[in-house]
């Protein structure tokens, strides 16, 4: 079946190989997919012409066999690979070539793994909606900027600001914003997410959005003292992350659920929605590869 979506119907052709999987959990969370892959279908086009869908569809085909050979890998060494943050940051968030096909497959994981898609609906149904009115937003590690572009859409009242220490993560970010309609309310910079409540800076926030990132952290607990440092007392904030899930840029593994949960009632936050869902293990393997996402209030 050739499909109507245009990233669809570029896997179709150019990852074959991961089109079914793809289709079916688009087809299986239509209208919540399309929430997110509508917009940025017209976005892509706008900053990168109709290329833009077969580049997608290859960065996607080529990251999740990357994902799949580390899992291996971490199957028989039992731990990431050890990768200091330094070689991360040279080798990953600051190399153009890496970084802009990452990007890609970072935002079309969410409408198709079947470990992501629940993500979607905690973000724009448990989050977005209960925003209060004129909500101030940050998000940290905003990588391709789509998840507060989405929020832009979706909410006309409020406005954001996104940082991410990867220039050309940014600047994919940027082209996509230019092309969005919403570059009044939205500014994409580079800066360390963990540099933030430096300097007494005391900025307080309405709503924080921390999406997969803390795996990419040598210790996840100074992202969320941030995250209590700068939510406002009638704030939320949506955190995800990935357990058990070894990639070249993830170095703190989590390996159970509570560990998110602890460090973020350490800090004097409650998790007032959570989800967590598995995805394909190594077979035979010991390692359950999973997302984990949480709306997250102050006690
Ligand atoms: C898997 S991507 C997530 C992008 C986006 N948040 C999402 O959910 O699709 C991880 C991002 O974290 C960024 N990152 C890693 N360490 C960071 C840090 N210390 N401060 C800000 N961004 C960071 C990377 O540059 C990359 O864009």
């Amino acid at each position: 079946m050739i499909h109507t979506n245009p990233f669809l119907r570029s896997l179709e052709t150019k990852a074959r190989m991961f089109a079914p999987s793809a289709r079916a959990t688009f087809d299986a969370n239509e209208e919540l997919c399309c929430w997110m892959l509508d917009p940025l279908a017209r976005w892509a086009e706008g900053a990168y012409g109709k290329r833009a869908f077969d580049d997608a569809a290859k960065s996607y085909a080529t990251y999740c066999l990357g994902v799949w050979k580390c899992q291996q890998l971490y199957e028989k060494t039992g731990r990431y690979t050890p990768q200091q943050i330094p070689d991360v940051v040279a080798g990953v968030y600051e190399d153009e070539g890496y970084m802009v096909p990452y990007m890609w497959a970072a935002i079309l994981i969410y409408p198709f793994w079947p470990s992501m898609v629940s993500h979607i609906a905690l973000y724009r149904d448990d989050f977005l909606k209960s925003l209060p009115p004129e909500a101030q937003l940050l998000e940290l590690a905003s990588g391709h900027g789509v998840l507060s572009l989405l929020a832009a859409e979706t909410r006309p009242d409020i406005r954001l600001e996104g940082f991410d220490i990867s220039p050309p993560a940014v600047a994919v970010a940027n082209r996509l914003l230019e092309v969005s309609g919403h570059r009044n309310r939205v500014a994409f910079e580079v800066k360390d997410a963990l540099s933030l409540r430096l300097n007494g800076n005391r900025r307080k926030y309405q709503g924080i959005i921390a999406a997969m990132l803390a795996e990419h952290l040598e210790d996840p607990h100074s992202l969320f003292s941030v995250l209590a440092h700068h939510l406002a007392d009638n704030g939320i904030a949506f955190f995800s992350t990935a357990l058990e899930s070894a990639q070249r840029d993830h170095t703190f593994e989590f390996h159970h659920e509570s560990e998110a949960v602890k460090m973020a009632e350490e800090v004097g936050l409650r998790v007032t929605r959570f989800a967590c869902d598995a995805a394909t293990p190594v077979p035979g393997g010991r390692f359950l590869p999973r997302a984990l996402g949480m709306v997250l209030r102050r006690r």
